[in-house]
């Protein structure tokens, strides 16, 4: 039943890509020379994928950075983790956390990274935001997921935080932790954090019925993960710098293997095909 549960909770997963397109940009300084806003970044993370994203962008923006730590760390297995943290929300329970030494009043913007747990910032995060009160920031959300979670976790950021500015964010899978460094370069750049050239993709076309290329591209993407069964039905695609984006609406179906889980519905699939590489898909969004 638990992981009956589990595999429902992680289904509703949710994603956001970063954006990158064939057309370059080059935010320019302004004539006037502006002083770059005072920034922190807030992290938790468990199994440091996000502590990495949150090193990333300290170093790129020379910003300062502070971990969010639970008192009573979830320093379990995958397992464990999933069943205390379950057990928490049964009960309603945040997790203490340890308190930030950082003086919030002086940051104008506040980088704040998470893993996506259960479709949402993992609990620590939740604690946080509820005890400080982010009103007249610049908020950035960035986060580590299994398939996704970026806009779901987003839109809990905005009613947690409702006086806050919450900019676009940054969400990249934990298996794909390598491509990080090159998108949050891109990512700094096309919201005027640091300045450079960078490429603003086009939108994409209206959507087809997919061909059976583009299936066998969408099964290759998603065939090893075992969170996504499901097939394609239609796609839209751009063109990257070094290859091909696609982004397919798909449905789920029935699992032979657990008669009991019922299909969720659609999702949106990105998946990106670089030029001599197997596919790979980049977020899901449900
Ligand atoms: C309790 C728990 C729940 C999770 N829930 C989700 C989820 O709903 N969706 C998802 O895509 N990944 C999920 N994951 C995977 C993590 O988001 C992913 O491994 C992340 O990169 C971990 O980041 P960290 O190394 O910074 O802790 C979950 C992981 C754990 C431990």
């Amino acid at each position: 039943m638990k992981n009956l549960t589990l595999m429902l909770v992680l289904a509703t997963v949710t994603v956001a890509a970063v954006s990158c397109g064939p057309k370059k940009e080059n935010k320019k300084e302004e004539t006037k020379k502006e002083e770059a806003p005072k920034a922190l970044v807030l992290y938790y993370s468990q199994t440091s994928n996000t502590k990495a994203v949150a090193q990333e962008i300290a170093t790129r923006l020379g910003a300062d950075m502070e971990e969010i730590v639970a008192v009573n760390p979830y320093d379990g297995d995958f397992q464990a983790t999933i069943e205390r943290s379950m057990q928490e929300r049964e009960q309603g329970i945040t997790p203490e956390i340890q308190p930030i030494k950082a003086d919030i009043a002086e940051y104008e913007v506040v980088f704040i990274g998470y893993p996506i747990w259960f479709g949402t910032y993992a609990p620590p995060v939740a604690t946080f935001l509820n005890q400080v009160d982010l009103g007249g920031k610049k908020v950035v959300p960035f986060c580590t997921f299994g398939s996704g979670g970026l806009d779901s976790s987003m839109r809990d950021l905005v009613a947690a935080e409702p006086d806050a500015k919450v900019l676009p964010g940054y969400g990249v899978r934990a298996a794909r932790l390598e491509a990080m460094p090159k998108e949050i370069d891109q990512f700094l750049k096309a919201n005027g954090f640091i300045e450079g050239e960078f490429v603003q993709l086009e939108a994409f076309p209206e959507q087809h019925p997919v061909s059976e290329e583009e299936a066998a591209i969408f099964d290759a993407a998603v065939g090893d993960y075992p969170m996504i069964h499901a097939q394609a039905k239609t796609v839209a695609s751009r063109t990257l710098p070094n290859g091909t984006e696609y982004l397919f609406t798909a449905v789920d179906l029935p699992r032979e293997d657990n008669p009991n889980m019922p299909p969720a519905g659609e999702m949106q699939v990105y998946v990106t095909v670089v030029e001599g590489e197997a596919p790979v898909f980049t977020q899901v969004i449900r």
